[in-house]
Protein backbone atom coordinates (compact mmCIF):
# COMPACT_ATOMS: atom_id res chain seq x y z
CA UNK A 1 0.00 0.00 0.00
CA UNK A 2 1.45 3.62 -0.49
CA UNK A 3 3.02 5.09 2.73
CA UNK A 4 1.63 8.39 3.40
CA UNK A 5 4.20 11.34 3.54
CA UNK A 6 3.84 11.04 7.28
CA UNK A 7 5.19 7.51 7.48
CA UNK A 8 7.96 8.51 5.08
CA UNK A 9 9.10 11.17 6.80
CA UNK A 10 9.39 8.14 10.10
CA UNK A 11 11.67 6.29 8.54
CA UNK A 12 14.67 6.61 10.17
CA UNK A 13 17.08 3.98 9.96
CA UNK A 14 14.31 2.01 7.46
CA UNK A 15 16.70 1.56 4.59
CA UNK A 16 14.21 2.83 2.02
CA UNK A 17 14.68 2.24 -1.37
CA UNK A 18 14.37 4.94 -4.03
CA UNK A 19 14.53 4.37 -7.95
CA UNK A 20 14.48 6.17 -10.63
CA UNK A 21 11.19 5.63 -13.22
CA UNK A 22 10.48 7.47 -16.14
CA UNK A 23 7.81 5.54 -18.05
CA UNK A 24 5.34 2.95 -18.01
CA UNK A 25 7.69 0.10 -18.41
CA UNK A 26 10.06 1.06 -16.01
CA UNK A 27 7.61 2.21 -12.81
CA UNK A 28 5.66 -1.25 -13.41
CA UNK A 29 9.30 -3.03 -12.76
CA UNK A 30 10.16 -1.08 -10.27
CA UNK A 31 6.79 -1.14 -8.05
CA UNK A 32 6.52 -4.67 -8.69
CA UNK A 33 9.82 -5.16 -7.14
CA UNK A 34 8.75 -3.65 -4.08
CA UNK A 35 10.59 -0.15 -4.51
CA UNK A 36 9.17 1.81 -1.54
CA UNK A 37 9.77 5.16 -3.51
CA UNK A 38 9.64 6.15 -7.35
CA UNK A 39 11.16 9.24 -8.13
CA UNK A 40 10.71 10.66 -12.04
CA UNK A 41 14.41 12.79 -11.73
CA UNK A 42 15.08 15.35 -14.53
CA UNK A 43 18.19 12.98 -14.53
CA UNK A 44 15.81 11.57 -17.55
CA UNK A 45 17.02 14.48 -19.56
CA UNK A 46 20.40 12.36 -19.60
CA UNK A 47 19.43 8.84 -20.24
CA UNK A 48 16.47 9.05 -22.00
CA UNK A 49 16.25 12.46 -23.89
CA UNK A 50 20.25 12.52 -24.57
CA UNK A 51 20.92 15.93 -23.52
CA UNK A 52 24.77 16.44 -22.07
CA UNK A 53 23.11 18.15 -18.79
CA UNK A 54 19.79 17.82 -17.05
CA UNK A 55 19.72 22.15 -17.71
CA UNK A 56 17.46 22.05 -20.90
CA UNK A 57 14.83 19.80 -19.07
CA UNK A 58 11.08 21.17 -19.09
CA UNK A 59 8.50 21.32 -17.29
CA UNK A 60 6.48 19.59 -20.08
CA UNK A 61 9.05 16.76 -20.31
CA UNK A 62 8.50 15.97 -16.53
CA UNK A 63 4.35 16.54 -16.79
CA UNK A 64 4.65 13.91 -19.69
CA UNK A 65 7.23 11.57 -18.13
CA UNK A 66 4.87 11.56 -14.39
CA UNK A 67 2.08 10.79 -16.10
CA UNK A 68 3.54 7.60 -17.71
CA UNK A 69 5.10 6.15 -14.57
CA UNK A 70 2.04 7.01 -12.71
CA UNK A 71 0.38 4.79 -15.22
CA UNK A 72 2.46 2.50 -14.80
CA UNK A 73 2.54 2.23 -11.01
CA UNK A 74 -0.86 3.89 -9.91
CA UNK A 75 -0.07 2.39 -6.02
CA UNK A 76 3.47 4.14 -5.70
CA UNK A 77 4.45 6.78 -3.66
CA UNK A 78 6.03 8.88 -6.85
CA UNK A 79 8.39 12.23 -6.27
CA UNK A 80 8.87 14.41 -8.98
CA UNK A 81 11.91 16.70 -9.76
CA UNK A 82 11.41 20.31 -10.48
CA UNK A 83 13.39 21.33 -13.60
CA UNK A 84 15.90 23.34 -13.65
CA UNK A 85 14.25 27.35 -13.34
CA UNK A 86 10.42 26.13 -12.43
CA UNK A 87 10.95 27.29 -8.96
CA UNK A 88 13.06 30.68 -8.74
CA UNK A 89 10.09 32.37 -6.98
CA UNK A 90 7.62 30.81 -4.40
CA UNK A 91 4.35 31.93 -6.67
CA UNK A 92 6.63 30.08 -9.87
CA UNK A 93 7.23 27.14 -7.20
CA UNK A 94 3.68 26.50 -6.08
CA UNK A 95 2.09 26.59 -9.57
CA UNK A 96 4.89 24.25 -11.03
CA UNK A 97 4.60 21.71 -8.35
CA UNK A 98 0.94 22.03 -8.41
CA UNK A 99 0.77 21.04 -11.75
CA UNK A 100 2.80 17.87 -11.15
CA UNK A 101 0.55 16.75 -8.69
CA UNK A 102 -2.82 17.58 -10.19
CA UNK A 103 -2.14 17.26 -13.98
CA UNK A 104 0.37 14.32 -13.92
CA UNK A 105 -0.41 12.48 -10.63
CA UNK A 106 2.63 12.97 -8.50
CA UNK A 107 2.66 12.56 -4.38
CA UNK A 108 5.75 14.67 -3.60
CA UNK A 109 8.07 17.24 -5.60
CA UNK A 110 11.82 17.06 -5.36
CA UNK A 111 13.72 20.16 -5.49
CA UNK A 112 17.81 21.35 -5.53
CA UNK A 113 19.58 23.91 -3.48
CA UNK A 114 20.70 24.08 0.30
CA UNK A 115 19.43 27.46 2.46
CA UNK A 116 18.92 29.47 -0.52
CA UNK A 117 16.18 27.51 -1.62
CA UNK A 118 14.33 27.32 2.44
CA UNK A 119 12.08 29.99 1.72
CA UNK A 120 10.87 28.32 -1.74
CA UNK A 121 10.43 24.96 -0.09
CA UNK A 122 8.30 26.19 2.80
CA UNK A 123 5.71 28.11 0.96
CA UNK A 124 5.42 24.77 -1.39
CA UNK A 125 5.02 22.97 1.88
CA UNK A 126 2.63 25.40 3.32
CA UNK A 127 0.35 25.12 0.16
CA UNK A 128 0.25 21.80 0.54
CA UNK A 129 2.38 20.06 -1.45
CA UNK A 130 5.18 17.33 0.56
CA UNK A 131 8.81 18.43 -0.84
CA UNK A 132 11.51 15.93 -0.45
CA UNK A 133 15.31 18.19 -0.58
CA UNK A 134 18.19 17.46 -2.17
CA UNK A 135 21.75 18.44 -1.69
CA UNK A 136 24.93 18.16 -2.08
CA UNK A 137 25.99 17.60 -5.76
CA UNK A 138 23.07 19.41 -7.37
CA UNK A 139 23.15 18.59 -11.35
CA UNK A 140 21.23 22.12 -12.16
CA UNK A 141 23.64 23.77 -10.78
CA UNK A 142 26.63 21.52 -11.56
CA UNK A 143 28.94 23.92 -13.54
CA UNK A 144 28.77 26.64 -10.38
CA UNK A 145 29.85 23.59 -8.40
CA UNK A 146 32.93 22.84 -10.49
CA UNK A 147 31.25 20.43 -12.28
CA UNK A 148 30.03 16.56 -11.53
CA UNK A 149 32.50 16.31 -8.66
CA UNK A 150 32.39 15.43 -4.80
CA UNK A 151 30.55 17.83 -2.50
CA UNK A 152 31.98 18.29 1.16
CA UNK A 153 35.48 17.36 0.77
CA UNK A 154 36.54 20.90 2.40
CA UNK A 155 35.22 22.96 4.97
CA UNK A 156 33.20 25.24 3.27
CA UNK A 157 31.46 23.03 1.06
CA UNK A 158 30.84 20.16 3.90
CA UNK A 159 29.67 22.96 5.81
CA UNK A 160 27.14 23.88 2.83
CA UNK A 161 25.40 20.63 2.44
CA UNK A 162 25.09 20.47 6.50
CA UNK A 163 23.60 23.86 6.53
CA UNK A 164 21.73 22.74 3.73
CA UNK A 165 20.22 19.91 5.10
CA UNK A 166 18.82 21.39 8.14
CA UNK A 167 17.44 23.78 6.52
CA UNK A 168 15.57 21.77 4.76
CA UNK A 169 14.20 19.80 7.64
CA UNK A 170 13.33 23.59 9.12
CA UNK A 171 11.78 24.37 5.78
CA UNK A 172 9.49 21.06 5.79
CA UNK A 173 10.93 18.61 3.73
CA UNK A 174 9.55 15.15 4.40
CA UNK A 175 13.56 14.19 3.73
CA UNK A 176 16.60 14.73 2.13
CA UNK A 177 18.75 13.48 -1.13
CA UNK A 178 22.33 13.66 -0.08
CA UNK A 179 24.25 13.24 -3.67
CA UNK A 180 28.08 12.90 -3.89
CA UNK A 181 29.11 13.68 -0.23
CA UNK A 182 31.86 11.51 1.46
CA UNK A 183 30.08 9.03 3.37
CA UNK A 184 31.30 10.50 7.13
CA UNK A 185 29.45 13.44 6.28
CA UNK A 186 26.35 11.80 4.74
CA UNK A 187 26.53 9.92 8.51
CA UNK A 188 27.28 13.12 10.20
CA UNK A 189 23.93 14.50 8.63
CA UNK A 190 21.86 11.65 9.21
CA UNK A 191 22.60 12.14 12.74
CA UNK A 192 21.90 15.75 12.04
CA UNK A 193 18.79 15.70 11.32
CA UNK A 194 15.95 14.36 11.96
CA UNK A 195 13.88 13.86 8.74
CA UNK A 196 15.68 10.47 6.22
CA UNK A 197 18.23 11.06 4.14
CA UNK A 198 18.60 9.17 1.01
CA UNK A 199 22.19 8.80 -0.33
CA UNK A 200 23.32 8.81 -3.47
CA UNK A 201 27.48 8.31 -3.90
CA UNK A 202 27.16 8.98 -0.22
CA UNK A 203 27.84 5.57 1.81
CA UNK A 204 25.93 3.22 3.60
CA UNK A 205 25.01 5.53 6.64
CA UNK A 206 22.42 7.42 5.01
CA UNK A 207 18.61 6.11 5.63
CA UNK A 208 18.22 5.17 2.54
CA UNK A 209 19.53 4.68 -1.21
CA UNK A 210 18.63 6.10 -4.58
CA UNK A 211 19.99 5.50 -7.75
CA UNK A 212 19.41 6.14 -11.54
CA UNK A 213 17.48 3.20 -12.69
CA UNK A 214 19.10 3.03 -16.62
CA UNK A 215 22.65 3.05 -14.06
CA UNK A 216 21.38 -0.22 -12.30
CA UNK A 217 20.51 -1.98 -14.91
CA UNK A 218 23.31 -1.35 -17.10
CA UNK A 219 21.28 0.76 -19.85
CA UNK A 220 22.97 3.84 -20.31
CA UNK A 221 26.53 4.30 -22.37
CA UNK A 222 27.37 7.36 -20.84
CA UNK A 223 29.75 7.93 -18.25
CA UNK A 224 29.38 4.99 -15.12
CA UNK A 225 30.36 6.91 -11.81
CA UNK A 226 32.24 5.10 -9.03
CA UNK A 227 29.17 4.84 -6.60
CA UNK A 228 27.28 3.00 -9.20
CA UNK A 229 26.46 -0.75 -9.03
CA UNK A 230 25.34 -2.54 -12.41
CA UNK A 231 23.07 -5.04 -11.37
CA UNK A 232 22.62 -5.77 -15.29
CA UNK A 233 23.69 -5.84 -18.54
CA UNK A 234 20.28 -4.81 -19.92
CA UNK A 235 21.90 -2.53 -22.63
CA UNK A 236 24.30 -5.41 -23.85
CA UNK A 237 21.66 -8.02 -23.54
CA UNK A 238 18.71 -5.72 -25.65
CA UNK A 239 21.74 -5.16 -28.84
CA UNK A 240 21.75 -9.01 -28.71
CA UNK A 241 18.42 -9.49 -29.36
CA UNK A 242 18.65 -7.04 -31.86
CA UNK A 243 21.31 -8.25 -33.74
CA UNK A 244 19.50 -11.57 -33.79
CA UNK A 245 16.42 -9.83 -34.96
CA UNK A 246 17.91 -8.34 -37.59
CA UNK A 247 20.12 -11.38 -38.78
CA UNK A 248 17.08 -13.68 -38.58
CA UNK A 249 14.76 -10.75 -41.20
CA UNK A 250 17.97 -11.05 -43.66
CA UNK A 251 18.30 -14.62 -43.58
CA UNK A 252 14.85 -15.09 -43.75
CA UNK A 253 14.68 -17.35 -40.53
CA UNK A 254 12.36 -14.79 -39.19
CA UNK A 255 8.95 -14.79 -39.24
CA UNK A 256 8.47 -18.17 -39.62
CA UNK A 257 4.86 -20.32 -39.96
CA UNK A 258 4.43 -20.05 -36.40
CA UNK A 259 4.53 -16.61 -36.73
CA UNK A 260 2.16 -15.89 -39.53
CA UNK A 261 -2.09 -16.04 -39.34
CA UNK A 262 -3.31 -18.45 -41.98
CA UNK A 263 -6.72 -17.91 -43.76
CA UNK A 264 -9.15 -20.08 -45.26
CA UNK A 265 -7.85 -21.43 -48.72
CA UNK A 266 -11.47 -20.56 -50.64
CA UNK A 267 -11.61 -16.74 -49.08
CA UNK A 268 -7.72 -16.77 -50.75
CA UNK A 269 -9.04 -18.28 -53.99
CA UNK A 270 -11.94 -15.95 -54.19
CA UNK A 271 -10.20 -12.62 -53.66
CA UNK A 272 -7.02 -13.95 -56.12
CA UNK A 273 -9.69 -15.08 -58.77
CA UNK A 274 -11.10 -11.44 -58.20
O1 LIG B 1 17.25 13.28 -11.23
C1 LIG B 1 17.60 12.32 -10.54
O2 LIG B 1 17.60 11.16 -10.97
C2 LIG B 1 18.03 12.60 -9.18
C3 LIG B 1 18.66 11.47 -8.42
C4 LIG B 1 20.05 11.31 -8.89
C5 LIG B 1 18.57 11.66 -6.97
O3 LIG B 1 17.90 13.68 -8.71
Amino acid sequence: MKPTVLELKGKKAARLVMLTAYDYPTAKIAADAGVDVLLVGDSLGMVVLGYDSTVPVTMEDMLHHTRAARRGAPGAFLVTDLPFLSFTSPEQAIANAGRLLKEAGADAVKLEGGTEVAPIVEAVVRAGIPVLGHVGLTPQTASSLGGFKLQGKDEETARRALEGAVAMEAAGCWGVVLELVPAPLAALITQRISIPTIGIGAGPDTDGQVLVFHDLVGLFAGYTPKFVKRYAEAGELIRRAVEAYAAEVRAGTYPTASHSFRMEPDVLKRITEG
